[in-house]
């Protein structure tokens, strides 16, 4: 049996998107019924739903009622999802209104909800908005980040409805959650993710950096807004898309990587510092271009300086119940092997758990998969086999749901 997908489209200009995301659900094998709301067809007609979709359309609960579409729509469904939610339907489903269609389906759904706003920045900033978008989350509805962007007319800022391919992977993730008979078991939680590499400035085109990715950190962000999360990446030069449903906030170097993760960690459950942090700087910045030839072409040595450690700041001021996630590449060594540093490690950070793998050759860096073992403050050892960094994201929230105290 496919996948049983109901697409609610309400009456935002966004609602052309949703046809990119209707045609991604069916190509990819999914039944779809698509429920706009009658705002929504002022936007796209029924044709079009009903052309892409295969199936009939409908936005009241008058339509049909033989088959009591307003109470089987919501039964049947393996997911609903929302694109776009405007504020007006947030606020309809905070309430349990049940006075179209969609919000009817919304009402009887007991599967997982997927919400993808889009709407103004000031709406999406009203206390109103902000109150429901928090509701939504604590009963376990996936509320995804908008993206910050131009919006309908000249104007710019958060309320963009992310894109078709972010909208559809988050979709994927919690529906193979939904499958499993997973909860979305970090809802109502706020979590802190850091990823990729900080870059140290020498010179206007120069920087000592290292080889994070940032994949790791992305899919530790995108399998935690999947089980329900409100996260925020902390994303240091991360050359790939933005995990849809978190709010990214970009950064250089080891010291604002420390201003943002301290600033988004005040109020958060969890930080995972997933983030490869250079523990030295230059200790200054040429201003101009540094040439071969300066000093008579003999180069002149780098002095460094240390940066701070983000993670040990945290643990030093973390507040009651937070749960603090650290990683660590390790090499074996004359003094030990990789997993033996990692547990000296965790002694000397003070975090609750610590990632640790093995980096050499292939194995680590740049690469689609991950395997390792996650060691906990409470001696406890997870060993977590070659597989996908998504796989080893799930086993980290997994450790960290388990430690936190009841929400
Ligand atoms: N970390 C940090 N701030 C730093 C350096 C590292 O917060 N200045 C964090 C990393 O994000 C990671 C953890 O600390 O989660 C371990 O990083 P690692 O570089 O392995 O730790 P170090 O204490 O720097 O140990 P080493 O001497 O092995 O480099």
């Amino acid at each position: 049996m496919p996948p049983h997908v109901v697409l609610g489209v309400s009456g935002g200009i966004a609602a052309y998107k949703a046809c990119e995301v209707l045609r991604g659900l069916t190509e990819t094998g999914h039944d779809v019924r698509v429920v706009p709301t009658a705002a929504a067809l002022r936007f796209v007609g029924a044709a079009t739903w009903a052309a892409l979709s295969g199936q009939p359309v409908a936005t009241e609960v008058w339509d049909d009622v033989a088959a009591v579409p307003h109470v089987r729509l919501g039964q049947q469904a393996d997911l609903v999802l929302v694109v776009p939610a405007t504020a007006d339907l947030m606020a309809r489903t905070v309430h349990g209104r049940a006075d179209d269609l969609l919000a009817a389906t919304l009402l009887t759904a007991r599967c997982p909800v997927v919400l993808a706003p889009a709407m103004h920045t000031e709406m999406w900033e009203h206390p109103a908005t902000r109150d429901n978008v928090a509701a939504l989350r604590r009963r376990g509805v996936v509320v995804i980040e908008p993206a910050v962007g131009r919006l309908t007319g000249a104007d710019s800022g958060p309320g963009r409805l992310p894109e078709p391919a972010q909208i559809l992977e988050v979709a994927r993730l919690v529906l193979a959650r939904g499958a499993a008979g997973l909860a979305p078991d970090l809802a109502g939680r706020r979590v802190v993710v850091s990823a990729g590499g900080t870059r140290e400035p020498l010179d206007p085109v120069r920087f000592l950096g290292n080889r994070s990715s940032g994949r790791q950190g992305y899919a530790l962000a995108a399998t935690a807004v999947a089980r329900g999360a409100d996260v925020v990446v902390v994303s240091a030069n991360v050359a790939l898309p933005d995990p849809a449903g978190a709010r990214v906030v970009r950064v250089g170097t080891a010291r604002e990587l420390a201003a943002a993760v301290d600033a988004a960690a005040t109020g958060a459950d969890a930080v995972v510092m997933a983030a490869a942090v250079a523990d030295f700087r230059p200790a200054s910045i040429v201003s101009t271009k540094i040439k071969k030839d300066d000093a008579g072409g003999v180069p002149a040595p780098i002095v460094l300086e240390r940066n701070p450690d983000v993670l040990a700041a945290l643990v030093a001021s973390r507040r009651p119940g937070q749960v603090l996630v650290g990683f660590a590449a390790e090499t074996g060594d004359a003094a030990g092997d990789w997993l033996a540093h990692g547990r000296a490690k965790l002694a000397r950070k003070g975090c609750d758990l610590l990632v640790v793998n093995e980096v050499g050759e292939g194995i680590g860096f740049e690469v689609g998969h991950n395997s390792g073992v996650v060691l906990g403050a409470d001696g406890s050892e997870t060993v977590v086999p070659e597989g996908s960094k998504a796989a080893l994201a799930d086993v980290v929230w997994d450790l960290v749901a388990a430690r936190l105290p009841a929400g």
